[in-house]
């Protein structure tokens, strides 16, 4: 088979041509970045987790119908999805204060929110993706009113799914991020969950010792990032084959 025609490469994944129209392959790799990529490592196994991580949340999301890029993983590192033309916004949900909303705001890390915040920033790592208020991205056309108003119900929406599944793990999950992008069926436009959703863009914190298992870890090194990681899939049960084998197993 021919070489893939590689569409783009991030800090975290590589987008290649996929198989048939409006389809793309998703490369995860062990690249881990932070403070708008001022802090880079190569974490080892980061890439095969989050691959494994982001087809299990999106495809428990596919299931109670909240529309997502994911179509199947197609091997450790790499999953088929829908194309889309993403909207330049990060879209972030907040439930606990943490990050750059506990800066700005001067509140403690921790403090649980009145009720979920959601928050949009300007995609461009050369700005550092900018907190954007609705009257930018409607000025400035990055989306429309109603736009807005699809992308704030399915924000919601994933924050229920999330944190109610973290919830039955003992997991907290503080805030996340996602991308949205947009798919056209014949003259109808949807918008659709797209990107990824793993511990790298998610805050998650172990609900009785507060322990950090997420990105948090590698941006204030406390300690082994695909250890956190590793934490997250073992207890929702998505531990890729090669390390599930640790122990040698008795067979009767
Ligand atoms: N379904 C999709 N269709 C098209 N582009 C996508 C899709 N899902 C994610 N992307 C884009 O692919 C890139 C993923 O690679 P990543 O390493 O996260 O990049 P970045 O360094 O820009 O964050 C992002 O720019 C993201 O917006
Ligand atoms: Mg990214």
């Amino acid at each position: 088979m021919a070489r893939r025609k590689k569409i783009y490469e991030g800090k975290a994944k590589i987008l290649f041509e996929g198989p048939e129209p409006g389809t793309l392959v998703q490369y995860f790799k062990d690249d881990a970045t932070a403070f708008n990529a001022e802090k880079k490592a190569v974490i080892e196994g980061k890439g095969v987790l989050n691959n494994r991580l982001s087809e299990f949340f999106m495809t428990g999301l596919n299931n109670i119908g909240v529309p997502t890029h994911f179509i199947k993983r197609l091997n450790m590192r790499e999953q088929l999805i829908r194309s889309v033309e993403i909207i330049p916004l990060e879209v972030i949900v907040r439930n606990f204060a943490a990050g750059t909303l506990a800066k700005r705001l001067g509140l403690e890390e921790g403090t649980a929110l009145p009720r979920p915040i959601v928050e949009f920033c300007y995609k461009d790592d050369s700005l550092g993706d900018p907190l954007v208020a609705e009257e930018h991205i409607i000025a400035f056309g990055w989306a429309s009113q109603q736009d807005l108003d699809d992308m704030l119900a399915l924000a919601l929406r994933v924050n229920d799914f999330l944190s109610g599944m973290m919830m039955g793990v003992g997991i907290r999950v503080a805030d996340f991020k996602i991308e949205i992008g947009r798919v056209w069926e014949g003259d109808f436009m949807r918008l659709i969950v797209a990107d990824e959703i793993s511990p790298d863009s998610c805050r998650l914190w172990d609900i009785k010792t507060g322990q950090k298992l997420d990105k948090d870890v590698f941006r204030r090194d406390l300690g082994d990032l695909a250890d956190a990681y590793t934490e997250v899939a073992r207890r929702l049960g998505v531990l890729p084959a090669a390390s599930a084998v640790s122990k040698p197993t008795l067979i009767n």
